[in-house]
């Protein structure tokens, strides 16, 4: 398993996933979008001022934590990369102050993005914030009902967030509704997709900047401990976190690398959002992948109580690595997430995003299982945004 490689083929794909299905008026903007990046990602001086950014303004590289009193409480031993640590509080800056610059540098001056549990919303207006980008963000009512905070802090940042009441009123509809506007606007905007889905080269650009955790993760586990995690562990929505770890230790044979999807309520189909578990070949929002599918093919409800993991695609790196059976993909159901949520905040001092709260959940059950093994858990986000959703519908 050997070198697996980090970029798709020329026409996007990983195996038999990903793609480009794409309106006949695009076309040309997204070879366009793709040759600008691959030309920008060896570019010395646009990497110098991303780096920069990372550095200076998001407080790269973040930690790895030991978490000591979970470790000695369940008989393994639990690292935490701290990604809530960074600048707007989850990962999602990562690929944000990427693909503002990529746009700078096309001459848009406008960033459209979808968001779910507002992080990417975040993270996206800040972005644009700082480097003098309009920006629109399109989010689900009930997401916005429920992540408060965020849409407050989306509003401070300027962007301007437009409520999305179809269907669901979640993820899914937010795409659907900021591509149809992009479909308006690929002149003067670029879509700043919030992981490593969507038409080629979304996922591969998205993935290229994620990629800085499992490099630094690498390095700073090496250093800590002077060997490998027998575990890697990350929460997987789109997957964009996870991938971004798993890039750092994919080749490193004794790794074992674990994506946790969310189970929600049950395996019944519309009562989660685990698609590389319960989906079938499918495509949705212009890529090929896994999809939580009706029987006429057209993408299920989903449902998690996590609002950044509740889309019924995922990445078609993770469908890619699931089929060459590189990583194993389980889930968490909520009543685990939620529990893991109040767990960390407990016995760490660290409150978790209910996303991130799946990964640790897992981390959990894998330490119960495997005694005295390391495990590295990609901890995406903190749970500032969850904090009133989750006091006061599931109070302990
Ligand atoms: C903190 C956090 N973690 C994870 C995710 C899931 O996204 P991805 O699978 O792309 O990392 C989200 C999405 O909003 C998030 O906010």
């Amino acid at each position: 398993m050997n070198n697996i490689s980090l970029l798709p083929t020329e026409e996007g794909f990983f195996g038999e996933f990903g793609g480009q299905i794409l309106p006949d008026g695009l076309k040309e903007e997204f070879s366009k979008i793709t040759e600008t990046f691959l030309k920008l990602k060896d570019d010395a001086d646009f990497n110098k001022e991303l780096n920069d950014l990372l550095k200076y303004y998001t407080g790269r590289p973040s930690p790895i934590y030991f978490a000591k009193n979970l470790s000695k409480k369940y008989g393994a031993e639990i690292y935490l990369k701290r990604e809530d640590l960074n600048h707007t509080g989850a990962h999602k800056i990562n690929h944000s102050l990427g693909e503002a610059l990529l746009a700078k540098k096309m001459g848009k001056t406008k960033i459209i993005a979808e968001t779910g549990a507002g992080q990417h919303g975040v993270a996206t207006a800040t972005a644009a914030a700082l480097l003098g980008l309009k920006c629109d963000i399109y989010m689900g009512e009930k997401d916005i009902q429920k992540e408060k905070p965020n849409v407050t802090k989306m509003r401070l940042l300027g962007a301007n967030i437009i409520s999305v009441k179809q269907d669901a009123m979640s993820l899914k509809e937010a795409v659907d509704q900021a591509f149809a506007a992009y479909q308006q606007e690929y002149e003067t905007a670029l879509y700043a997709i919030g992981s490593i889905v969507g038409p080629h080269p979304f996922p591969m650009i998205v993935e290229h900047f994620q990629t800085v955790i499992g490099r630094e993760a690498h390095q700073q586990f090496k250093e800590l401990t002077g060997t490998m995690p027998d575990y890697v562990t990350a929460c997987v929505g789109g997957g964009s976190n996870a991938i971004g770890i798993f890039n750092g230790f994919l080749n490193e044979e004794t790794v074992k690398l674990f994506g946790v999807e969310p189970l929600g309520k049950s395996e019944k189909i519309g009562e989660n959002a685990a698609s590389i578990n319960f989906g079938k070949k499918g495509s949705i929002h212009g890529f090929k992948c896994l999809l939580l599918q009706n029987e006429d093919g057209t993408p299920a409800q989903t449902y998690s109580v996590a609002s950044g993991l509740d889309y019924p695609g995922v990445g078609p790196k993770h469908c890619y690595l699931n089929s060459c059976g590189r990583v194993k993909y389980s889930t968490i159901n909520d009543i685990d997430a939620i529990s893991a949520f109040y767990e960390l905040s407990k016995t760490e001092g660290i409150i978790p995003a209910l996303e991130s709260s799946h990964a640790v959940a897992f981390a959990i059950k894998l330490a119960k299982e495997n005694p005295n093994s390391k495990i590295l858990v990609n901890l995406s986000g903190r749970g500032d945004k969850d904090i009133d959703f989750i006091t006061e519908n599931f109070p302990q």
